[in-house]
């Protein structure tokens, strides 16, 4: 049975959308089919296609009451609608169905988990939210919700754990068959943990062990986490609110944290090796993952900062996107590698290839421009022994518009600046990260849609990822360096 609230969303959505064009939209990142989208939800692959639901608001470009929009696609890139999965219409969840992640069932349906919000109010007329786990069950596009709703609540939590902040379940499948899940959480004073639970059925749920504590580390409150096995080891994705810097990493408020350690099943303990920052643009949070067929950790992002998403371009009907899904793997010393899914290759058109252009000062070169574009740049002095003082690549460039990454070789400084990219608000627009580079040899995979920019660095070493507003007329490409150096560039349309 489909609610009111859901009918509603479904037909709102479908009328509204035919009234942006897809020029207006990014042409391989999802984005909300109208209104408003946060975090990824349910990234799975059920009966032969890919899903990706997202936080929803569909009325306005601005966050409001939550259901779970939904698209599918073959190859991560291109994107079909589906009617909106899931609304708020329940008395555990009518303020809100917050974040989850999708499973399937033993029956072979598709399970959702999600996080059901109800508002109680305080005795000071204020309010605070109940956060319960929820499930639904469906066919890849209708979803019934549990009737035994919901199936963890403040009773499965361990003392000290706060029943407001408890949400974003990742679900997944063990080796044994049973399910498994991680939820975010904090303790009473907002320090954040992330609790882990076990089911044999996929709806009744024991508590098992604190998985991580932050011990006042990273942020405060942790949301959206993740947690799977890659190369021998185990990695913990979350997403803490209200992060401090500590040197290059961290520069995010709301940014998303990596933690790389073992695990005993057993016990449900994993002991933390490594930290690291998942992404060093402005824009990146509350990522998720899959496993493939074929065996690769995929992972999408919301492609967005919590604290710039207010001023949006005027007029413009959808807001928030997804990232591009990224490959997963972890380097011998534990440092999380991504690139950009290898099935972007076939997007490749027309290819345009420079090699050893040596050059000083400004620089463009003949067929490198457009908005939808695929460049590797390898950057190196022009002589053994000789030293370049900065390297700049400017794109989405017009006669006043332009977005930058520069590159400090003796200050070993990447930034990406988009400053002149056409937004006229004072918000975060430029991002530095501390990158490794041999003897200035670095290199570049720079990856644009007509709103994005994803800077995959070294071979996916480090990522800068950015919204840029641009007008999409503005598509010139240049370079330019402070001394000499040579370089070696690749350049393919996407379409
Ligand atoms: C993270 C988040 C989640 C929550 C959702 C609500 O971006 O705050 O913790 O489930 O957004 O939209």
């Amino acid at each position: 049975m489909i609610s009111q609230t859901l009918r509603e969303a479904r037909k709102y959505e479908e009328m509204m959308e035919k009234r942006i064009s897809a020029e207006e939209r990014p042409d391989f990142h999802l984005a909300a089919r109208v209104g408003w989208m946060n975090d990824p939800n349910g990234f799975s692959y059920y009966q032969g296609e890919y899903h990706l639901f997202y936080q929803y608001h569909p009325y306005e470009p601005v966050w409001g009451p939550m259901h779970w929009g939904h698209a599918v696609s073959r190859d991560l890139l291109h994107w079909q609608y589906l009617p909106a999965a899931l609304a708020p219409d329940l008395p555990y969840d009518k303020d809100g169905v917050f974040s989850g992640s999708s499973v399937t069932g033993p029956d072979g349906s598709q399970l959702l988990m999600y996080t059901g919000v109800l508002k109680e109010p305080q005795s000071d007329g204020s309010y605070l939210d109940i956060q319960t786990q929820c499930m639904a069950m469906g066919n890849g596009q209708d979803y019934e919700k549990y009737e035994g709703n919901p199936v963890l609540t403040e009773k499965n939590l361990p003392a000290g754990s706060s029943r407001n902040d408890f949400r974003d379940p990742k679900i997944w499948m063990e080796e044994d068959g049973g399910y498994a899940c991680v939820v975010g959480n904090c303790t009473g004073d907002r320090d954040g943990q992330i609790l882990f639970f076990r089911s044999k059925d996929g709806f009744h749920w024991n508590f098992v062990s604190i998985l991580a504590k932050n011990n006042n580390r990273f942020g405060r409150m942790w949301e959206c986490p993740d947690f799977f096995p890659l190369d021998g080891k185990y990695v913990l994705l979350t997403s803490p609110e209200e992060m401090l810097p500590k040197g290059f990493e961290y520069h995010n408020g709301h940014g998303c944290l990596c933690l790389v350690g073992s695990f005993d099943r057993e016990t449900g303990t994993f002991t933390e090796e490594r930290d690291q920052a998942v992404d060093y643009g402005i824009d990146f949070y509350a990522p998720q993952t899959l496993l493939a067929p074929d065996g690769r950790r995929i992972m999408i992002g919301w492609m967005q900062n919590w604290d710039t998403c207010n001023p949006h371009p005027h007029g413009q009907k959808w807001f928030g996107q997804m990232t591009l899904p990224r490959e997963l793997s972890l380097r011998e010393d534990g440092r999380l590698i991504q690139k950009p899914v290898r099935e972007l290759e076939a997007m490749r058109r027309s290819e345009v290839r420079y090699e050893k252009v040596c050059f000083e000062g400004d620089l463009k070169l003949d067929g490198i421009r457009s908005r939808r574009v695929d460049m590797e740049i390898k950057l190196y002095p022009s002589e053994k022994g000789s030293m370049y003082q900065k390297f700049a690549v400017r794109f989405a460039q017009g006669d006043i518009f332009h977005t930058a990454v520069s590159f400090r070789p003796y200050e070993s400084i990447l930034k990406i600046d988009r400053k002149f990219s056409g937004s006229r608000r004072g918000v975060i627009h430029q991002r530095r990260a501390l990158v490794n580079h041999k003897d200035g040899e670095i290199t570049l995979r720079i990856i644009l849609d007509r709103f994005s920019v994803e800077v995959f660095v070294n071979d996916g070493e480090q990522v800068m990822t950015a919204t840029i507003d641009t007008v999409q007329s503005a598509e010139g490409i240049s370079f330019f360096v402070d001394g000499e150096a040579r370089m070696d560039v690749v350049k393919y349309d996407l379409c």
